[in-house]
């Protein structure tokens, strides 16, 4: 019998608990003993384990957030911490962990299998960064949050005749910004991977005014070079320029919480179960992930230190259609 571990370390993102309901379900009908790990890595290095049986992981999977718990633990990047939790993995007989997380948690997972320890990454962060999987649990949700918001922001915008700069998370992914831009219909997109300055965002402002539009929408990724921060700032010196009065909403966490999608839930369930089903078949030190709509699993050593690409055809098609 096998004793298989959950740890979920990065960000939480809505659709985590289904892929955990769904690797203990499995992993208990293979006759495995399932563990939780608590508070990401931190939790680890704290011996902080819990026994999930199958009705542990019931009523979850409609649950945003991760019912392990999650915490950012910087602490993790030294050997000190990564041989310490080998040590209590060793100690409590696991035989596997299986980290649910982003490209951080993953460079924790690589640790691991590098040291001989089976791990399995599932791909997880509503960021959409990580290498080797097209989409990862949560982004799918974290976009619809921040579609609504958007619609909603364009109503009142159009009844003021306003700007809006709608900040989305992402960190230094503009995944979101342009997945909830194009989808929202936005006059314009601020992106890391797109070089741009606060001139160029206010003449597309200026030429929405002309055109007679009665609102202009920018989604500002969090981590482009101009965020909605320092374009407001200069904005508020060339005010009378932009047409429209101008006002600044910051999404943040709002995006990370809430129900799960049904696309989230069924992406988490089926890598929850690819992953239990790579270990059953003795396969370790990989990243479960979706490719091409397919499921799949990539070598760690190929996702760690890794960046995806954005697709930037879209985001040329945005301007396009922001006419
Ligand atoms: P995500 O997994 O969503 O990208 P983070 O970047 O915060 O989120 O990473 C999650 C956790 O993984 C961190 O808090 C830290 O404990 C661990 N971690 C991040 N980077 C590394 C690394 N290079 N080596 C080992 N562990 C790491
Ligand atoms: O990685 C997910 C994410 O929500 C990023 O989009 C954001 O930059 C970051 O986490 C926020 O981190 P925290 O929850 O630690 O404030
Ligand atoms: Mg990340």
């Amino acid at each position: 019998m096998k004793r298989v571990a959950l740890i979920t370390t990065g960000g939480d993102a809505p659709g985590i608990n289904a892929a955990i309901r769904a690797a203990v379900r499995t992993g208990i009908d293979l006759g495995w003993k399932m563990h939780g790990i608590r508070h990401g890595y931190a939790g680890l290095v704290a011996d902080s384990f819990v026994p999930l049986g199958l009705r542990d992981v019931g009523g979850i999977i409609e649950c945003g957030g991760t019912i392990l718990g999650s915490k950012r633990y910087p602490e993790f990047k030294s050997e000190e911490a990564q041989l310490q939790a080998l040590r209590i993995l060793r100690e409590r007989n696991i035989d596997a962990l299986i980290v649910i997380g982003g490209d951080g948690s993953q460079a924790g997972a690589l640790a691991f299998s590098e040291r001989g320890f089976p791990v399995m990454g599932i791909a997880s962060t509503i960021d959409n960064d990580l290498y080797g999987s097209d989409i990862s649990i949560g982004a799918d949700t974290a976009v619809n949050t921040a579609l609504e918001a958007v619609d909603r922001i364009r109503v009142t915008a159009s009844s003021h005749e306003r700007a809006f700069l709608i900040e989305v998370m992402g960190r230094n992914c503009g995944y979101l910004a342009l997945v909830a831009g194009v989808a929202g219909g936005a006059e314009a997109i601020v992106l890391p991977e797109v070089e741009t300055d606060p001139e160029t965002v206010a003449s597309e402002l200026r030429a929405a005014y002309e055109r007679g539009k009665p609102h202009a929408i920018v989604v500002v990724a969090e981590g482009a070079k101009y965020n909605a921060e320092a374009l407001s700032a200069y904005f508020k010196e060339h005010r009378e320029r932009l047409g429209f009065e101008l006002r600044v909403t910051t999404l943040g966490h709002v995006q990370r919480g809430g129900t799960p999608g049904a696309f989230d839930r069924l992406l988490a369930t089926r890598f929850g179960a690819a992953a239990v089903g790579h270990l059953a078949r003795g396969e370790q030190g990989l990243l479960v992930g979706l490719i091409k709509g397919e499921i799949a699993a990539t070598p760690l050593t190929e996702i760690v230190g890794r960046r995806k690409k954005l697709d930037c055809h879209l985001f040329e098609l945005a301007g396009v259609l922001a006419q």
